[in-house]
């Protein structure tokens, strides 16, 4: 077989950009990416580009290019099933919110109603690549459900996991540190494999596309998550010691950055981390643990969550503290609510906690983020389920221009490293905030000498 034709199910943050890429280096492949949610394939559809629904730097420029030519997406899971060559999943798997494992473990539904829809349609061959972060051992899952099927169709099950940054996720797709193709060690295994390396090898350099076994490649995953989240974690954790004593933690950053065995990256000490993937890569890490018995394993990289937690706690507490101890009636705005710049994405973002938080002290929370709508912001909160829906909507207030959210606010806070919140004019700022003006700087953007000469009462992370 030489794959012609490729099914992607989901088409989320990994599956519509990592198809969109696909599309564009290998044009003789058709691509279906499908999804059973019809408003998000009518937004991938809709005919201006800058509409897609999800912001990536030079996304909507690869989907212009390839879309409607080999780039097509529908709700039509069946049919694009049956056509495909090779299937990615792609689905969604968040943590149990119920039942064992709940807080923790992966919730695998999606992943199984997608196998088992998979097995019942399918009528010829094909290789099922799993795509979306999975705990390890879930490629045996989808090989059971897949294997038990009776109409004599062979299923190859390959683990690719992805390790594409959100926000740079079109650079970090063209260009790649490395490529992970995990697969079994039999013959079909290994004829599987090298299709899915025949795909990469179209724009990826070979000695960066690395065969391992499933299980090797669902864990490395997993791990590099942990790994990175665990930097974050560990300076944060100094940025709180910095404040106390006279050291500097990016100068602290600098240094043990400069030393090559541990490298520049993931040193900035900020509000906290969010996203997709760390924090649920980390409970599934203490969960697999816990299951096997390795409760001192499990402890141990429970602790990044515990720290990511206090983090972003303790920036809320400080909020409040500053203000003289109460924050009820007073207006904050909020600069950022996405996890990181660059991205509409929300999940897990320390802008939800630490608005939750400001909410709890009846403050008058103003909500400014350049590309999340205010949609998503009540869905985040009311999410969380501390207060009902129509609290949320009373006591949040979302605006479209930064300037309208900081008028006559006792404080702004930055929680997402926009470029425009470095630029934006901090002079006038000032003028139109009550005074004191209080200004705290989760995210280590702004020069804390400038802003103090503007007048600002300034806090940021990591500097007392
Ligand atoms: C991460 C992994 O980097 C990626 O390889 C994997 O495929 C998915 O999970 P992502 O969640 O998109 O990607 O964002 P990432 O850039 O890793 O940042 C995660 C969080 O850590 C963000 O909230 C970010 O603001 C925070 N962070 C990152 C810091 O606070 N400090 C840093 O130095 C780096
Ligand atoms: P990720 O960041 O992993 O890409 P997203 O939540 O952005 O996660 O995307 C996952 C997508 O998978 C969602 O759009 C969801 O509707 C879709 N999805 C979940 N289950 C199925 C299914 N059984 N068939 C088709 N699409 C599904």
């Amino acid at each position: 077989m030489t794959v012609k034709n490729i099914c992607c199910i989901g088409a989320g943050y990994v599956g519509g950009p990592t198809m969109a890429m696909i599309a564009k280096k290998c044009p003789d492949i058709q691509v279906n990416v499908v999804d059973i949610n019809e408003q998000r394939i009518d937004a991938w559809n809709d005919p201006n580009v800058d509409q897609i629904p999800i912001y990536e730097p030079g996304l909507a420029q690869l989907v212009a290019d390839c879309r409607g030519i080999n780039l097509h997406f529908s709700i039509n899971v069946n049919e694009a099933i049956e056509k495909a060559d090779m299937i990615f999943i792609s689905v969604n798997t968040p943590t149990k919110t119920y039942g064992i494992g709940k807080g923790m473990a992966a919730d695998l539904k999606y992943i199984e109603l997608c196998a088992r829809q998979i097995a019942s349609v399918a009528t010829t061959d094909k290789i099922i690549v799993e795509k979306s972060t999975l705990p390890v051992r879930t490629a045996e899952a989808l090989k059971k459900i897949l294997h038990n099927t009776s109409n004599g169709v062979h299923f190859e099950i390959l683990s690719n996991p992805e390790f594409l940054a959100e926000g740079t996720a079109v650079q970090d797709l063209l260009n790649p540190d490395r490529v992970l193709i995990g697969g079994d060690e039999t013959e079909t295994g290994k004829l599987a494999q090298q299709e899915l390396v025949d795909i990469y090898a179209n724009w990826v350099p070979k000695e960066r596309i690395l065969t391992t076994n499933v299980w090797s490649s669902e864990l490395s995953k997993l791990t590099a998550n942990a790994f990175l989240a665990q930097r974050v974690s560990s300076i944060n954790s100094l940025s709180e010691l910095c404040e106390v004593t006279e050291a500097d933690v990016s100068e602290v950053a600098k240094a043990i950055g400069a030393d090559s065995r541990i490298g520049s990256k993931f040193l900035n000490a900020s509000v906290g981390f969010g996203g997709s993937c760390f924090q649920k890569d980390i409970l599934n890490l203490v969960y697999i643990s816990k299951s096997y018995g390795l409760n001192e394993v499990a402890d141990y990289w429970e602790q990044v969550i515990i720290m990511n937690d206090h983090q972003k706690r303790r920036f809320a507490k400080k909020i409040v503290e500053e203000l003289f101890n109460t924050v009820a009636g007073k207006k904050i705005a909020l600069l950022g609510w996405a996890f990181k710049k660059d991205t509409n994405d929300t999940r897990e973002s320390a802008a939800i906690y630490v608005a939750d938080y400001l909410l709890n002290e009846q403050a008058n929370v103003v909500v400014y983020d350049p590309k999340v709508t205010a949609a998503q912001i009540y869905s985040d909160l009311d999410y969380l389920g501390t207060r009902s829906s129509d609290d949320n909507k009373k006591l949040l207030q979302v605006v479209s221009d930064p300037m309208e959210a900081i008028s006559d606010a006792h404080a702004v806070a930055i929680l997402t490293e926009w470029d425009e919140f470095i630029t934006i004019d901090w002079d006038q700022v000032q003028e139109r905030m009550l005074k004191p003006a209080f200004l705290f700087d989760g995210r280590r953007i702004l020069d804390s000498e400038s802003m103090r000469t503007k007048g600002f009462e300034f806090y940021q992370i990591g500097r007392g």
